[in-house]
């Protein structure tokens, strides 16, 4: 069974690039980014890895831990991280789980036997310093992920947890945001003192709290 928001994610030990790894005690009290790609040696997947390695200082300034996998061995995975930092210019600075074996895939749900009865598909897990999984997606093979996007989905989550706002469609850093609707118009004046726009009773915007 596939896991759904708020899930605990499942504790493993797997094989991976910087050895054995206890996923627990490898994430700490960080949040992670765990995602899975279809195939070493592949090339959208390729692109990708050099992509998050050079991402890796945006989702350390979140507190973010990034971690790929794909069913391949770890001396495959040796050997393709070469033709990454030859191709991409970056070395790959984040572990890649090494899961011939599939236990970890099979925990996640991330092979869809319809779509390929053997590889992993692109699956990403945004996982809180609870264990809680706090966003889900799924890509097919051909299509490589917007890490730009789950950049902007952490940000959303981190200050949705410690403010009562939402984030409207398409928000970005320092975009106003919206007031919850649980919070009344009394609340609000001590919680947004700058005030706020009411577009609906139901829709009352802001600036995005500091
Ligand atoms: C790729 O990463 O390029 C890829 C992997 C599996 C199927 C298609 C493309």
């Amino acid at each position: 069974m596939s896991l759904r928001l708020g899930d605990i994610a499942p504790d493993f030990t797997q094989d991976s690039t910087e050895g054995r790894l206890s996923f627990y005690d490898w994430a700490g009290d960080s949040w992670v980014v765990l995602f899975s790609h279809p195939k070493d040696y592949t090339p959208v997947c390729t692109t990708e890895l050099g992509l998050v390695a050079k991402l890796k200082p945006e989702f350390e300034k979140r507190g973010v831990k990034v971690i790929g996998l794909s069913v391949d061995p770890a001396d495959s995975h040796a050997g393709w991280a070469k033709d990454i930092e030859e191709t991409q210019g970056q070395k790959l600075n984040f572990p890649l789980i090494a899961d011939a074996d599939r236990k970890v895939a099979d925990l996640y749900g991330m092979i869809h036997p319809n779509a390929n009865d053997t590889l992993t598909v692109r699956s990403v897990f945004v996982i809180d310093p609870n264990r809680k999984v706090r966003l889900t997606l799924t890509y097919p093979a051909a299509t490589g992920r917007n890490f730009d996007e789950l950049l902007r989905v952490i940000d959303s989550l981190q200050m949705t947890d410690k403010h009562k706002v939402a984030t409207p469609g398409n928000w970005k850093q320092g975009d106003d945001v919206i007031i919850v609707p649980s919070v009344t118009n009394e609340q609000a004046k001590d919680l947004f003192p700058g005030g706020w726009t009411e577009h609906k009773p139901y829709l009352r915007t802001t600036k995005q709290p500091a």
